[in-house]
């Protein structure tokens, strides 16, 4: 079992494949893109599944994969179907923006894959177009109708931008009207891969939920999930439900079971640390099993209490400024 030392059980990995992506959503990467990752520089499949094997023995039962975007990645689904394949797995999901996502619904049904998070942040294509950079919501919207008549479980990640998306909150809240979807709106973070960040986040939980209840006053509460990043709710009478990630103004540390690693290999223990240890350098190396275990309990065991609060408390956000793409969410 992975515990760290604040007695936090650690069951979950986001491993991100790529930080390659197919659109530029302007907070998240600029319009040129990024310094992509040489191939050495990024971890094999065979690093991934040997690593993601390590750590499912060590103690985690559920993987998301994330990016960038995982299906840029050549041979990605073949990867995923060995993935889904490792003894003592009990979750695999992932997170994308859905672009190249619908011909491999039927796959991801196939290996296992019950539930998927969508990146989807207006019903717009215009705003589509001016939030992302390019022109491609059919091919999002054909992933989502394709993932819901697989029965796969849907989670769309709209983020919320002043000035760019808010008109889009309540129509996202009446997809879920007809649609068996949970619909999470989510603070903006400053991780935009060009430095800037807000001082004071205008549309915060507060105000999202302010625009809601007012169209929707029967919105009641749900149930949370353990470990869920969203606060539920659900109007009545729809099919499916509404969340909201404060992911900027509350912080998930004190119940937080999740580490990620980067496509280059990189442990983090927080969103918002440094890399602790590289398990690809240490692969590379010849490290076996046990010596990566050692090293990931050790890492693991330094996992900060409180990330968010010691980032936000110095002056120099340095992290902030890395893009969502290199870090996976
Ligand atoms: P599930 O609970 O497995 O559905 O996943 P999730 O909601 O954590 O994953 P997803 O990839 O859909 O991410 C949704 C949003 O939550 C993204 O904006 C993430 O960056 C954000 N998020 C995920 N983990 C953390 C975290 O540890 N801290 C903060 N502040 N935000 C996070
Ligand atoms: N702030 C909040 N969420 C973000 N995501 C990407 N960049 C940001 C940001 N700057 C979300 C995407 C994706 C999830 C993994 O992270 O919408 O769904
Ligand atoms: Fe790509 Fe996701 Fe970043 Fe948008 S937020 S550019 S879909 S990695």
């Amino acid at each position: 079992m992975l515990v760290d030392k604040f007695g936090r059980r650690i069951n979950y990995l986001r491993l991100a494949v790529t930080d390659r992506c197919n659109l530029r959503c302007f907070y998240c990467m600029p319009e040129q893109g990024l310094d992509w990752l040489s191939r050495k520089e990024l971890m094999s499949y065979e690093e991934m599944l040997h690593i993601s094997s390590v750590l499912v023995k060590a103690g985690i039962e559920k993987v998301r994969i994330t990016g960038g975007e995982p299906f840029v990645r050549k041979g990605f689904m073949s990867f995923l179907t060995d993935l889904s394949k490792l003894n003592g797995l009990q979750q695999l999901t992932l997170t994308t923006n859905g672009v190249l996502t619908a011909p491999f619904v039927p796959d991801l049904k196939r290996i296992g894959v019950t539930s998927v998070n969508l990146s989807l942040d207006t019903l717009d294509r215009d705003r589509f177009f001016a939030i992302t950079r390019r022109d491609e919501l059919p091919r999002v919207m054909e992933a989502l109708e394709a993932l819901l008549q697989y029965g796969i479980e849907v989670k769309i990640n709209a983020v919320v931008m002043e000035g760019k998306n808010t008109d889009d909150i309540l129509p996202l809240v009446e997809l879920t009207k007809d649609m068996p979807v949970s619909v999470r709106f989510i603070e903006e973070m400053p991780f935009n891969g060009g430095g800037a960040h807000h001082t004071k986040l205008a549309w915060d939980h507060v105000q999202i939920m302010h625009t809601i209840k007012d169209k929707y006053p029967g919105i009641h509460k749900l149930p949370d999930p353990p470990y869920s990043t969203s606060y539920n709710y659900q109007v009545p009478g729809h099919k499916g439900s509404v969340g909201v990630i404060a992911a900027y103004t509350r912080s998930f540390c004190g119940s937080c079971n999740r580490i990620r690693l980067t496509p280059q290999g990189e442990l983090k223990t927080c969103l918002y640390g440094n890399a602790v240890v590289n398990v690809k350098d240490l692969m590379r190396a010849g490290s076996d099993e046990q010596e990566l275990v050692t090293a990931l309990q050790s890492a693991i065991s330094q996992k900060e209490r409180d990330g968010w609060e010691a980032e936000k408390s110095v002056s120099n956000l340095t992290v902030l400024n890395a893009s969502m793409a290199t870090i996976g969410g």
